[in-house]
């Protein structure tokens, strides 16, 4: 089949996710036929360097031999069953390594990040109900914030783009400042910011504590705020405010899970401690969908009880696939086999140098790194920014995908110096050709 043939089948069968499909009649959509690495493929065989892991997911790349064995050695015993009811080795192995990894337990499990956070959203409020305070039912959520779109996560997401339309449909919760750096006043550190944000979130609580549940965050980085980059000092301040306000707090690492931030789990540089911790995208490696919820056991222990009522009654008809399961630990098995998490200090800071050119560009502010995740912002863009800076990116055989005026790299943790040096360069063209529109 031919690139051409491809899209206009596409274009008629497919409601394409997070898209205005009349954008396509100027923006072509990209065919892809196969993966290998950190390239994508279409049906020309064009390549396509992909920087953004695919929506943050392939940790390894696309076409992980190792995951990709432990999923055909799954498939020949048993593809699926029912978790109601039903048990299987890849989900015990799993959510006892998570369990280690996390010092959480009792992993509930969903498919994708959004119903993760739906979970761990019931399951506060559930709890609290449990406790007898029902009233404590309403959540906390950081200005910018991304935590998914089904209508639960929307009432915790603070992106207009997403939610507005959708107002009616969605709870009214609270949100406070985040800690953004970039908001620092002449003369305020990141760590200013962290604390002005706190107390925020301190005046709030104070306020409002005996109707909250919990406080929902993505530690250290807003992924769709744009890449905004906290200090960790916020997380400390969060903890213990949750503390003394006896308010959840829920750690969403679906995006920074997994080593993105530099520690397996975002969490650790605090360091602290989550109530409950969403997990998803990087899990299975980008190879098979899968979400976990994994919490303390108090909190699990308060919904233990003949009652049935008193029982966290959530399910979705996938929940722990064994297929997916097996992914996830092969993902956790080339962490320990590769040492993923010194391999990438020592690359991220040899392709903080290759990135060099690009990042001392006159029209960059804000050129930052946390982990894996490079980002910065583009001073006088037009308005279409986004949108000719993903098109120019491509013409450059890269996928970046601005959020608004703000660039970012989340490259599979697998990149090399070589394919970093076409990246930065390509970003960099990429950038002149879209100012030049100005
Ligand atoms: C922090 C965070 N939470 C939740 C989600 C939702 O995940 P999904 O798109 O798999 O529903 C995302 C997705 O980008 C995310 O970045």
């Amino acid at each position: 089949m031919t690139n051409q043939e491809l899209v206009q089948r596409s274009l008629a069968a497919i409601w394409h996710p997070c898209t205005q499909m009349k954008r396509h009649e100027s923006f072509p959509l990209i065919p892809i036929t196969r993966g290998d690495g950190v390239w994508l493929y279409d049906c020309e065989d064009r390549r396509y360097l992909d920087a953004v892991s695919s929506w943050w997911v392939n940790l390894f790349g696309h076409n992980e031999p190792r995951i990709k064995a432990a999923i055909t050695r799954q498939m020949d015993c048993l593809e699926h069953v029912m978790l109601a009811g039903f048990t299987h080795e890849p989900a015990v192995q799993l959510s006892e390594q998570l369990a280690a990894l996390t010092g959480l337990g009792h992993a509930f499990y969903g498919s994708d990040g959004a119903s993760a956070t739906e979970i761990a959203l019931k399951m506060s409020a559930h709890y609290w109900r449990n406790c007898g305070l029902p009233q404590k039912n309403r959540f906390v959520y950081l200005e910018n914030s991304y935590h998914g779109e089904t209508l639960g996560a929307l009432s915790v997401t603070d992106v207009p783009v997403f939610r507005s339309a959708y107002a009616p449909l969605v709870r009214d919760n609270f949100r406070v400042m985040n800690p953004d750096s970039r908001q620092a006043l002449p003369g305020e550190s990141a760590k200013d910011v962290a604390e002005r944000a706190a107390q925020q979130l301190e005046v709030l609580l104070t306020a409002h504590h005996n109707e909250i549940a919990a406080l929902i965050l993505e530690p250290l980085v807003q992924g769709a705020a744009g890449m905004a980059m906290y200090d960790a000092h916020y997380l400390r301040r969060a903890r213990s405010l949750c503390d003394k306000f006896c308010v959840h707090l829920i750690a969403d690492e679906i995006a920074v899970g997994f080593g993105r931030t530099g520690s397996m789990f975002a969490c650790e540089q605090g360091p602290i401690q989550p109530d409950m911790i969403c997990l998803s995208k990087g899990i299975t490696g980008g190879h098979l969908p899968l979400a976990a919820v994994l919490c303390r056991d108090d909190i699990y222990q308060a919904f233990y009880d003949d009652d049935a009522a008193r029982g966290f009654l959530h399910s979705h008809s996938y929940t722990g696939n064994p297929l997916a399961c097996a992914a996830a630990l092969a993902t956790l098995q080339i962490f320990a086999d590769d040492d993923v998490l010194r391999q990438n200090a020592e690359k991220a800071c040899r392709f903080d140098k290759l990135f060099e050119p690009l990042a001392g560009h006159a029209a960059i502010r804000h050129w930052r790194r946390t982990g894996m995740i490079w980002a910065f912002d583009v001073t006088d863009a037009p308005p279409d920014f986004a949108q000719r800076y993903f098109a120019a990116a491509l013409a450059q055989g890269l996928l970046v995908r601005p959020i608004g005026t703000t660039v970012y790299f989340m490259p599979p943790y697998i990149i090399q110096n070589e394919e970093v040096e076409q990246l930065a360069a390509g970003a960099l063209t990429a950038l002149e050709q879209s100012l030049e529109a100005r």
